[in-house]
């Protein structure tokens, strides 16, 4: 009676003399706890427990495929994987323990013990450009020893300096490219497990390598800025963000002037000088830094700076410059006749590569001079020469922007051709008849003379010395 007794408690107590198996997790990560495939039947009872609870986590016999148990801090968060390993996730504070997995097989029970230790590194790091970065690795002390090591998003790794179980990289100053998630690696015989870092550079994207061309009267260009990463607001301002603003440097002036300036709280550009200036005021999602400026005039040409101001005086700032194509003309409404030089110019000398390509009004079928790159003559200009001049500004093929110039040409004044015409007229009127009575009195002369002749001047010597009436 004893010995049967002492038989069916040893069928039914569990065979279990192995140590725990070890398993490294994370606080947020998942895991699986693999079980043991001890039996090929189907026919198979499957039961979790976490320490040294009664009651299963979650369970499946022949009848019933999955079955979880009433324990509210776990149930939403197991499920069996196809191989009826018991899958956690997300993992918590309170998870690391020790787990059983019980298989029955008639009365035959095979128990196998999971022993979950605890991987620490930081969930996020956001660390200004140029900052130095360190990152530990810890793991909870545990009997197997793992390898630990640091594992960069791109390009070659660090050495990971281990003390005890810490696990240490030390980057002198990040850059963009440090930014990613960074993986520490904890390995142990065919074990692998990865502990991820969110590692977040906050920098601004570069500037445009080109400056931005416009021209007077055309739509308004929007400055581009915008962070290189995507980081929330409360984020940055966790980071020591203090201010920011964007400011112009007329061109050749040394003059910084704040046009707009963030008002973190909201987050927002807003007006520096409380009124309305070439940039608009706007709010800010996201990482787009980005505005829209207003009508353009030549007073715009120069550099706009985007910057961001941190504690202990560091400064992100990128550059964008503006430039503004005019056409002027030495003088916009003249008279025919008159000589009209128009030049196409960004307020300064045009940059290398960079040319300029007239287009004249439709009715202007005229040659004109090029006097200069970005300058032309237009001697002698008619009516036909009023209209849009156009001028395009170009970069190889390419139209980086026109403006244009209405020139209006009048007709040489009313008054004056008025005053000629009636002055000739006058003239004519004047002239004719006194012409006229001239040459009659001519010709009668001249017949007299004859008569005269004929009468006196047939001797040998004409006596000149007296007339003689007849
Ligand atoms: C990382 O960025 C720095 C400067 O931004 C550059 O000098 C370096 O070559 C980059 N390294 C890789 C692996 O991309
Ligand atoms: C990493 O830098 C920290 C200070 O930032 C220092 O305490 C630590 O000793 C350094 N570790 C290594 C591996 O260089
Ligand atoms: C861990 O990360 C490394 C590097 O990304 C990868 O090669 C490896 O497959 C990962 N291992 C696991 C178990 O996720
Ligand atoms: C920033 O915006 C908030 C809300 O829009 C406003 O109450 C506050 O006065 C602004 N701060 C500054 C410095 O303009
Ligand atoms: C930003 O941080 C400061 C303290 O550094 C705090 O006073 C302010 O309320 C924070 N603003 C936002 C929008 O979180
Ligand atoms: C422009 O033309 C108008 C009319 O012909 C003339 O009165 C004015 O003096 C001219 N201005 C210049 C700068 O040549
Ligand atoms: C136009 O340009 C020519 C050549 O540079 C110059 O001689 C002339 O004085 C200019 N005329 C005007 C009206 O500016
Ligand atoms: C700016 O300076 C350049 C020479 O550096 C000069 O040619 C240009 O006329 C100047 N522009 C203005 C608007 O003063």
């Amino acid at each position: 009676m004893l010995f049967s007794l002492a038989l069916l408690l040893l069928l039914v107590l569990p065979i279990s003399a192995e140590e725990p198996e070890v398993i490294f997790a994370q606080v947020g990560g998942s895991v699986t706890l693999p079980r043991k495939a001890w039996s090929s039947k189907t026919e198979l009872y499957v039961h979790w427990y976490f320490g040294t609870d009664e009651q299963p986590l979650i369970l499946r016999t022949p009848h019933i495929p999955l079955k979880k148990g009433s324990q509210k801090y776990w149930q939403d968060r197991l499920s069996f994987s196809s191989d009826l390993s018991l899958f956690i996730s997300p993992v918590l504070d309170n998870d690391f323990g020790l787990f059983r997995c019980q298989q029955h097989e008639y009365l035959t029970i095979k128990e196998t013990k999971y022993q979950l230790y605890r991987v620490i590194v930081p969930t996020m790091v956001s660390l200004l450009v140029g900052d130095a970065l360190s990152l530990t690795c810890e793991v909870e002390p545990n009997p197997v020893h793992p390898s630990v090591k640091w594992l960069r998003p791109r390009g070659s790794n660090y050495f990971t300096k281990s003390s005890k179980n810490k696990h240490t990289i030390n980057v002198s100053s990040i850059s963009n490219n440090h930014s990613g998630d960074w993986i520490c690696t904890v390995e142990h015989k065919n074990q692998m497990f990865n502990a991820t870092t969110s590692v977040k550079i906050i920098d601004l994207s570069p500037s445009p390598p080109d400056p931005i061309y416009t021209a007077v009267n055309s739509s308004p260009p929007s400055m581009p800025c915008s962070l290189s990463s995507d980081i929330s607001w409360p984020v940055l301002n966790g980071s020591g963000l203090q201010g920011g603003s964007w400011s112009f440097t007329p061109l050749n002036s040394s003059s910084l002037r704040p046009l707009l300036t963030l008002n973190l709280s909201s987050p927002a550009w807003r007006d520096s000088n409380g009124e309305k200036g070439f940039l608009q005021e706007k709010v800010l999602k996201e990482r787009d830094l980005a505005v829209k400026s207003s009508q353009v005039s030549v007073k715009n040409r120069g550099t706009y700076t985007c910057s961001l101001q941190f504690k202990g005086g560091r400064t992100l700032s990128r550059k964008v410059q503006l430039e503004v194509l005019e056409v002027r003309s030495s003088n916009s409404s003249t008279s025919e006749g008159s000589t009209v030089n128009l030049t196409c110019t960004l307020g300064q000398p045009l940059p290398p590569g960079l040319e300029v390509n007239w287009i004249p009004p439709k009715t202007a079928s005229r040659l004109f001079l090029k006097i200069h790159p970005d300058s032309l003559s237009l001697p002698s200009v008619t009516v036909q020469d009023s209209g849009e001049w156009k001028c395009e500004l170009r970069k190889k093929k390419t139209v980086l922007t026109s403006a244009v110039m209405a020139l209006t040409i009048e007709k040489a004044p009313v008054d004056a051709w008025l005053f000629v015409a009636v002055g000739g007229a006058a003239f004519i009127f004047v002239l004719v008849p006194v012409l006229i009575l001239i040459i009659i009195h001519r010709r009668r002369q001249n017949v007299k003379k004859r008569q005269r002749k004929a009468r006196f001047c047939c001797c040998k010597n004409p006596q000149a010395k007296g007339f003689y009436k007849t």
